[in-house]
């Protein structure tokens, strides 16, 4: 089963308007003609808008880095999938690291977000990771697999379409320590069945699970060449046009 590799660039909470644009129009650039993958770039909320503007019709999926589960009400703080839509997005993040770590996101409430994305329509990426204590403690499938059967839990198989899954160890995350080949490989492999488990081969089989922590573009090419990392989902590097372009045109 192909599965069109992903390229995500999570801009974190970086970049006023004027410097949103200049990357969004240089990444728009960066991906003129790009057919064979997808693209997506997670701005912040505040220039959301702005970025769609500036990327026109260019090859690229936008995207929120968080989202509520309620189209509108008294949620302060809060963006409403119907929010997010409106500034131009059709996916959005859920239950990143930082979401989990800084803000004490559970997995329950990581569940109801991304059940609202996929009602109301948008393509919802689930991020999951362990800690290195976790990792140390040989405590990796058992996290992942909480995270993943809590955060997909009552999803209808019918929407596994619209969900991608991201792998990224936490240790790995701004660090520089991008996890060997063999240890995201094996991760997502791990998924992988799991998800065979939960819904069925097939599902499994289409399900892009990308792969986030220090990517580069001197580490990307030999992480796409594991059988089931299907992408990226990147950070610091996402926020330079030509280091993001150069893992963009991995071969
Ligand atoms: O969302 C992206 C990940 O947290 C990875 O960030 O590439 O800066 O390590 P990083």
């Amino acid at each position: 089963m192909s599965r069109k590799p992903l390229i995500a660039g999570n801009w974190k909470m970086n970049g006023v308007l004027i410097d949103a644009c200049n990357l969004a129009a240089g990444i728009a650039a960066a991906c003129r003609g790009v057919s064979d993958r997808d693209v997506l770039l997670a701005p912040p909320f505040t220039v959301l808008s702005e970025v769609a503007h500036t990327i026109g019709d260019a090859p690229i999926i936008l995207a929120g880095q968080n989202v509520c589960w309620e189209g509108k009400g008294a949620f302060t703080g809060e963006i409403s999938p119907v929010m997010l839509r409106d500034a131009g997005a059709t996916a959005t993040l859920v239950g990143h690291s930082e979401r989990r770590q800084i803000f004490g996101e559970t997995d329950e409430l990581i569940n109801r977000r991304l059940k609202g994305a996929l009602d109301f329509g948008l393509l919802a990426i689930l991020c999951i990771g362990e800690t290195l204590y976790q990792r140390e403690k040989s405590q990796t499938f058992a996290v992942l697999e909480e995270q993943i059967r809590k955060g997909l839990a009552d999803i209808a198989a019918d929407r596994m379409g619209r969900v991608a899954i991201a792998y990224e160890p936490v240790w790995a995350i701004g660090t520089g320590k991008t996890a060997s080949n063999d240890q995201a490989q094996e991760a997502h492999a791990f998924i992988r069945t799991l998800l065979a488990d939960l819904f069925e081969k097939d599902i499994a089989a289409q399900t892009r699970i990308l792969y986030g922590g220090s990517v580069k573009p001197t580490t990307i090419d030999e992480l796409m060449a594991q059988p089931d990392i299907d992408g990226a989902l990147v950070g610091g590097a996402a926020l330079d046009v030509d280091t993001f372009g150069r893992i963009i045109h991995f071969t």
